[in-house]
């Protein structure tokens, strides 16, 4: 099922999700939701907050459509247990339609989360876009976006993008 994708502006972007206590059915089902919407969006990760649930929960796949295979990622209270370096790449997000801009990030990580059977899954010394998308999903798990580490030129390039983009969502049913 494709569901709606909260847009920045929303209250649930900006708030700390809770940790999930148990991988549930429910909670499998709402992951496999996520990729769908994801996909549907030609997205390469989504959080829960961005479909108005505020539990630890991420989707990831980097493949792309014309790849042989898709290799989706879903993870449970995922943590950032090793960072290494720094790069900058450019970023964007489905709750922020329109905007681009470089974040800096560590550029290499090794990530604990709990898969879809509620089992460790440990992803080590990951670097690239992996990383980087991980890294931009678990941010939304703490009400963080993109658009909060871009520099300053960049934020006043895109103010009345984002001011818009808060007004109309304000609009929309929450
Ligand atoms: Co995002």
């Amino acid at each position: 099922m494709v569901l709606p994708i909260y847009l920045y502006g929303q209250k649930v972007l900006r708030k700390r999700a809770t940790e999930v206590a148990k991988v549930t059915p429910a909670l499998t089902k709402l992951a496999e939701d996520m990729l769908e919407t994801m996909y549907k969006s030609a997205g390469i990760g989504l959080a829960a907050p961005q479909v108005g649930q505020s539990i630890r929960l991420i989707v990831v796949d980097i493949t792309s459509e014309e790849d042989e295979e898709r290799k989706p990622y879903l993870m449970f209270n995922p943590q950032v247990t090793v960072k290494k370096g720094a790069c900058t790449a450019e970023e964007g997000c489905l709750s922020v339609p329109g905007v681009w801009a470089d974040v800096e990030r560590p550029e290499t990580i090794t990530v604990e989360s709990l898969d879809k059977d509620g089992k460790r899954q440990v992803l080590r010394d990951i670097d690239g876009i992996l990383a980087r998308c991980i890294q931009h999903e678990i941010d939304h798990l703490d009400g963080v976006l993109f658009v909060d580490k871009i520099s300053a030129t960049d934020r006043t390039l895109n103010e009345s993008k984002l001011k818009k983009l808060s007004k109309d969502s304000k609009s929309v049913p929450a």
